[in-house]
């Protein structure tokens, strides 16, 4: 027999999906300031809709930059306490113009749904909600105690909810936290992420004339900052992916046999995924290491971008004063962000070439974290996920970062279920963002046969 919760959800779908092409609307940008207000009117019609399906307490929580969504609902004395946490904000939408349909105009196309924040996250933020409003009806009441805590500003480094989580933990007690900003690791099979990678964000800004110069009169004579740049960033990395930083790699502590036999039983095709889901000639990346090692398990440099100098049409003979590029590095546990970033900032200086200034700046970070799997809510989660997709559950670990889990895991004790439903080929933070609309329905589905089973 289905649970009366799901039959509910089943019934409501079609509204439930035209209320998440509301939210999608929204050009929720974190990292734009020119879309601040977005990100407050998203803020405000999620406080609304948790307060419309009976949550209690929802408020919004200001913070430095876009504020928080709280909600509780903590009727169910003796049951556990769930924290339900995801992100209303989407990074920018460039380039435009590769997007086939507008992304802030939500389209349905081959059984997706194409729109920024589809699947990251504001889908999945959307089938938390829908499921506690299906359970909430269902139930007269929740099956567990559920708070909601979502943020604005993850895409930007989740500085906000950090000191939240870490100066208020009294007001988050939970036994466990539930995180829907992940991915199956395939289609139609039930996944979950226990891994993250951590993460420095930072910029390099090397100086060199005291102001841009004409490279006819002073070419030969003035330092060119590109050069400089371009010297120190071929520094970091050798050819074949590997960090040159000295002392780097010394804490990774690498994945157990266990791990990476199961990893080798993943239904994984480099070929597929070189060709569909990188779509370049190659792949690059540190010998001796499996594709998912590499994106999982070991750290990386990446070069985001290198604003500066003359970007415009046509020709200018300039030596630019000053380049600029945004550099991150990806961390894996073991490898805490303070040593990383002195680190590198040491080995940046030693890199410095003759006759240049060089600032490394911080811009943000987050530690790796590592999920524990000997609690009784990832066994509920591994129940309710064969139920709904008919299959055992794979775990897998996921290249990307989200901050909080390990504020969740230091600051409240909780472990954290991170139980999503994106695709691999989902084209987060690439134009043509989708999310598949059975993973909307299912994941549904699953979310409050999870919360069944967590109070069971
Ligand atoms: N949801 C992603 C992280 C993710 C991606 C997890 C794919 C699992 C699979 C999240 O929104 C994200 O993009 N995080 C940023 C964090 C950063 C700005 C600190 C990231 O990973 O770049
Ligand atoms: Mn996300
Ligand atoms: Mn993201």
């Amino acid at each position: 027999m289905t649970s009366p919760a799901v039959e509910f959800a089943r019934q409501n779908y079609p509204r439930f999906l035209d209320e998440l092409k509301a939210l999608l609307r929204i050009p929720s940008i974190s990292t734009l300031p020119e879309h601040n207000s977005d990100c407050r009117k998203a803020a405000e019609v999620l406080v609304a809709e948790l307060k419309r399906i009976g949550m209690e307490n929802t408020r919004i929580i200001e913070t430095e930059v876009h504020p928080l969504v709280y909600a509780d609902w903590l009727h169910a004395p003796g049951k556990p306490t769930v924290l339900c946490y995801g992100h209303y904000d989407v990074q920018p939408t460039d380039p435009l113009d590769e997007w086939l349909t507008p992304p802030f105009e939500p389209t349905e196309r081959d059984g997706n749904l194409y729109a920024r924040g589809s699947a990251d996250d504001k889908g999945q933020v959307w089938a938390q909600i829908k499921a506690i409003e299906s359970l909430m009806v269902a139930h007269k009441g929740l099956p567990l105690n559920v708070r909601v805590l979502l943020e604005g500003d993850e895409e930007v480094g989740g500085e906000g909810i950090a000191t939240y989580v870490a100066t208020k933990p009294a007001d988050l007690k939970c036994d466990f936290a539930l995180i829907s900003d992940t991915e199956l690791f395939a289609p139609g099979l039930p996944t979950l992420c226990v891994g993250l990678r951590g993460m420095i964000y930072t910029e390099l800004e090397v100086r060199g004339a005291k102001q841009d110069l004409h490279s006819g009169m002073y070419g030969g004579a003035a330092p060119n900052p590109f050069f400089a740049l371009a010297e120190i960033l071929t520094g970091l990395k050798d050819k074949n992916g590997h960090i040159l930083i000295p002392g780097f790699y010394d804490d990774i502590i690498p994945p157990s046999p266990e791990e990476l036999a199961a990893w080798k039983s993943l239904p994984f095709d480099e070929e597929h995924y070189r060709k569909t889901e990188v779509g370049s000639r190659e792949l690059v990346g540190e010998a001796g290491f499996s594709v998912l090692e590499r994106t999982w398990a070991r750290p990386t440099l990446e070069v985001h971008g290198i604003p500066g100098g003359f970007v415009g049409a046509g020709a200018k003979t300039v030596i630019p004063a000053k380049a600029l590029a945004k550099v991150s590095m990806r961390l894996v546990p073991g490898m805490t962000t303070a040593k990383a970033f002195s680190l590198y900032k040491n080995y940046v200086d030693l890199l410095k070439p003759a006759g240049v200034d060089v600032e490394v700046r911080l811009i943000h970070t987050g530690e790796p974290s590592l999920i524990r799997v000997d609690n009784p809510y990832i066994q509920a989660a591994t129940t309710a996920l064969h139920e709904v997709w008919g299959k055992d559950t794979v775990f897998i670990r996921s290249g990307g970062s989200i901050p909080i889990v390990g504020d969740f895991d230091r600051h409240l004790g909780a472990p954290s279920v991170m139980m999503g439903f994106g695709l691999p080929d989902d084209n987060i933070h690439a134009p043509n963002e989708k999310f598949h609309l059975k993973n909307f329905s299912l994941g549904i589905e699953s979310l409050i046969r999870f919360m069944e089973e967590a109070g069971n």
